[in-house]
This record gives structure tokens, sequence and C-alpha cells, in this order.
């Protein structure tokens, strides 16, 4: 196997522009994501404000993340939001019969994910209930949440302490239909659809971009029944019928398992063919991403409708003595290698691919922040450093990047898990042999420097890397490096940095004379480093 891996980008070459929303975000109400990781309550000792917590908002600037999907997730479909507005202890409480079949007791509601998005600088994902809700209480939400006239709903609003209107751009209608959120049939979402994106309408110079729940995993068949069902509405355009009332994008999620749906391993113990059964695994987001564009492509080749993959990300067995409707889990460097994989597949895809949203944000599945029950402690995980390491390809022209010879592969003996979330997994994944490209990469271009990442996914073997650069590097490339012992490595309240970048310049180079320069870069075994160099 070759241990030295050649390319070529061009800097002269920008494609396509990275969207900032694929670093999105996901909060739901689901164990200690809200309740005790973004919000404690105003009586908390833990600094907040207005009960949200301010280490986790300051953490989080830092990672300038573009928008926070809420309330869910299958709680979305379960939730009216009239219940969390207006004084706290009037507020009624709810079962939250997805997660835990706990009491929620409607403290954080629409103000306070306002308030904690205007902290964060952040723009709104909110999802409204299709599965369990009204036509009406979708219409209403909007009206609440952006009228800024004597109406109804206006009214209310200012009654309960916010005068102006927000502004919210990002609007989905219903989640999982096929699944928690009503288990229907693509046809019977799409009719329903098109009466919740009716009446979702856009108030003032409040525009809506309104995003359709999608498809497990890799069921194309979904996205082109909505392609249908919605289509002459998407893009809005040339449809009168619809005019602005149409849709903008069709989402779909797809999760990495690397078990069964019922075993479907530990976050932190597992041994090398569960890592590497893990990482293909991630690695065929690509695929998945390419079949939904395809069938897109068909009835929008202009690419005026947006692809959405509101929740991606690692999902394993919960923390042994933890509530298994909590789905609190560690992140390991192995979590932050499937999201590096996955962004290099999202930076290639993003002329489809509008927005992304990791699940989720705190203390839930892949998680960017753990937050420790007891002590209050703030855990930055692997995963968070790949996010902030990653920050400059936001709104950046993609470089494309060629491999040329013979790149390094291994083979996984046995590809085990579904390849997908739920019992059934939706998923394409065949068992047996496969082979795994080890190393992934992804390129681009903004404010007078390119941005490299790159990713090791060997365990056990280093890489060079070579490419050869097109146009005129403008000074000295400057490296950062994410790695540890162990892929099995993790941060803890006791050990806070045992997977943190540092500096890795020592290790990149520019060879040759401008106009033919080969940048070098050393990768150790299962690492992610990135990489910047000014162009001129
Ligand atoms: O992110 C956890 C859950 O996974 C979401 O609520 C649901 O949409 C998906 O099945």
């Amino acid at each position: 196997q070759p241990r030295t891996v050649e390319g070529v980008v061009d800097l002269d070459l920008p494609g396509h522009t990275i969207s900032r929303h694929v670093y999105g975000h996901f909060a739901e109400h689901l164990g200690r994501c809200i309740y005790g990781g973004f919000y404690v309550g105003e009586d908390s000792p833990i600094p907040n404000e207005g009960g949200i917590r301010l280490d986790v908002v300051e953490a989080l600037r830092a990672l300038d993340i573009p928008n926070l999907r809420w309330p869910g997730g299958c709680f979305a479909d379960d939730y009216h939001w009239k219940d969390g507005i207006g004084p706290r202890e009037q507020r009624p409480t709810m079962v939250n019969s997805h997660w835990g079949d706990v009491v929620e007791d409607n403290s954080f509601g629409t103000h306070e994910f306002m308030a904690l998005c205007e902290l964060l600088g952040t723009e709104p994902y909110i999802s409204a209930n299709v599965g369990s809700g009204t036509v009406a209480e979708a219409s209403d939400w909007v009206q609440y949440l952006t009228r800024a006239d004597a109406s109804p709903m206006a009214a209310l609003r200012r009654a309960n302490g916010r005068e102006e209107p927000w502004k919210v751009r990002f609007w989905g209608l219903g989640n999982e239909p096929w699944g928690c959120g009503g288990r229907m049939s693509a046809e019977a979402y799409g009719e329903l659809a098109r009466t919740f994106g009716t009446y979702s309408r856009d108030m003032g110079d409040n525009t809506l971009y309104r995003i359709a729940a999608g498809a497990a995993n890799a069921d194309y068949r979904w996205t082109e029944v909505l392609m249908k069902a919605l289509g002459r509405g998407l893009g809005g355009a040339e449809d009168p019928g619809f005019g602005n009332h149409a849709y903008q994008a069709i989402s779909f999620h797809c999760y990495t398992v690397a078990g069964s749906w019922e075993h479907k391993g530990s976050a932190t113990e597992f041994d090398l063919d569960e890592y590497y059964s893990t990482v293909l695994q991630a690695q065929r987001i690509e695929e998945v991403l390419a079949g939904h564009a395809r069938v897109m492509d068909v009835y929008d080749p202009q690419r005026q409708v947006g692809l959405v993959l509101d929740e991606w990300g690692t999902w394993f067995d919960v923390e042994p003595g933890t509530n298994p409707g909590f789905l609190f889990q560690q992140n390991a460097l192995r979590d932050a290698l499937v999201a590096s994989v996955h962004f290099d597949a999202f930076h290639r895809h993003a002329d489809r691919l509008v927005m992304a949203n990791i699940a989720q944000t705190v203390n839930v599945l892949q998680a960017m922040i753990l937050t420790d029950e007891d002590s209050g402690a703030l855990v930055l995980t692997p995963s968070y450093h790949v996010f902030e390491m990653n920050k400059g390809h936001h709104d950046a022209a993609h470089l494309p990047v060629h491999l040329r010879g013979e790149v390094p592969t291994r083979t996984v003996p046995d590809v085990r898990g579904l390849g997908g979330h739920g019992p059934s997994g939706h998923g394409i994944y065949e068992r047996g042999p496969a082979d795994l490209t080890t190393v992934s990469l992804s390129a681009s271009a903004k404010d007078g420097r390119a941005l490299f990442s790159l990713t090791n996914l060997d365990a056990e073997q280093a890489v060079t890397v070579r490419l050869t650069v097109r146009g005129t590097a403008a000074g000295a490339p400057t490296a950062r490096l994410l790695t540890a012992g162990a892929v099995q490595a993790h941060n803890t309240p006791a050990q806070l940095e045992a997977v943190a970048p540092r500096d890795h310049t020592s290790s990149v180079r520019l060879e040759g004379a401008p106009g033919a320069q080969t940048l070098v870069v050393e990768l150790p075994a299962h690492s992610f480093a990135t990489v910047e160099l000014p162009t001129a």
C-alpha cells in the first residue's frame, strides 16, 4: 500500500460556494440537550442569561454556528408551541413520549429559543408540527414570530414581552413523516406538505425558506415523490399557483450507525474492525448525497431546490447507567474523523446541499459539548474541534482536489451496521468486505487564502500528502492537527484536552518555484489536519 498520496489543486479555478449552513446545528427537547445543556433556568448557580448557559453560548460562538434547528426531531411533531409561551409558571406540562417518557414543563419555549439564537448570533431553523399539529397552528406560529402589525398573533407576542417581530427564514414542515412523524407514505406526506406549505406564509419582509421533511438515508424514491408532489411549487418562480408559498428545499436524514439497531456499539470501547466499519459508513455519505442530487437534477436541472441533511452524525449505545431515552454518548477521536469525512463530502456537493445539521449540539448523540450532570463542567468534544478547525470553509469557494495515482486503501473485512437508523435501517449497505480509501481531503478559497482539510483514516500508519498546486501561493503554509494516542481517545471533565488541536506547521511545506509548487503535508495515523495557504 502506498504511504504517499498525490493530487492536484488549482487555486485559480474556484467552484461553487460552500454555504456556511452546512455547518448547522440541532437542538431537540431530548435528554439533556435543552434542559441541563443549553438551558439551566434563571435560578441555577451556573452563570446564565434568562436561564441560558453562558459557557455553552461562549463555546458555540467560537464555532460561528450558522443556524440552529429546534424543537425536534421527533419531538417537533408532538410539540404545541402555544404551550411554550407566556408566564412560565402558567405553562402547561406535556409528556415527551419519544424521549424517555418524561414530563416536559415547557419552560423553554419560543421566546427562550429566539433569545438563545440571538445570544449565539445564529439563524433559527424551526420545525413546525405536521404529525399531530394543525395547519392553523403552523400558520399562527409564523404570524406570532414574524408579523409586525396589530393582528392577533402579533398582539399576543407583544403581550408576552416581545415588541418587534423576529426574522425567521428556515421553516421545516414535519420530521421523519415516514416514522415518528406520522408513519405516512411519501405520497400522503406530499399532499399534506402542500397544504402546510401554502398556509406557512411570508409576512411583510420576512421570507420563509420552506423545507419539506424528507427521506431516510438512501430512500431516493421519497425524494422523487416529493419532487413530483411539490415540484411545481418548488423554486417558486415559474409557478403562479404557488407563488411565494412554494417549498424551497427537501431534507433527508442519514446517521452513521456502527452496529445493529439493537446493539449499536460503544462510543469509546471498540476494536479496529468496528472503527474501520464506522468510518467506511461515514464515507458513504458521498454516494447518498449524490443519489438524492441525481433525482433532484431530473426535476430541477437549474438546482434551485435545496437539499438539506438536517440530521447526521454517529449514533452509538447510550453510556452505561444513563437513561436509554436520552441518547447520551461519549465522543471519541473516531467521531471527529467521521465528522471531517462528512464535511469533505458536503464541500463537494455544496452545489445542491444547502444545509446540514449535526445531531445534536449538546449532550445528545454526536455532540459538540458534553455537560457533566453533577459538577456542571463543560467538555468540548473532538467533534467540536473539527467544526472549529473547518470554520474557514464557511461561504468559501470550493476548490476541487483531484487525487491521482494509487490511493491508500484498506479492506474492511465485514461492514457491520445498517448504515442508517431505525429498526429497518433504510440502509443501502451490503454486508461483507469493502474497500476504504484511507485519505480524505477537500479545499476552499476565501479572502486571499486557501484552506485544506485532510484526514488520515488509517489507524496505524502515517501518510504523506503531496499536492501539485496550480496557480501561485503567496506565502508559507501553516497547519493545525487533531489527533491522539488512539482512535478511542476522548475528553472528560478530568481530562479536557486529551483530544485538542495543536500547531502542525513544522509538518507542512511548499516545495518548488512559483508556478510549479507542491504542498507537502505529513499526516500521522488517525489524524485530521487543516492547512492554510496564502494565495496570490
Ligand atoms: O436525533 C434523534 C432523533 O433521530 C430525532 O428526533 C429523529 O428525527 C431521528 O430519528
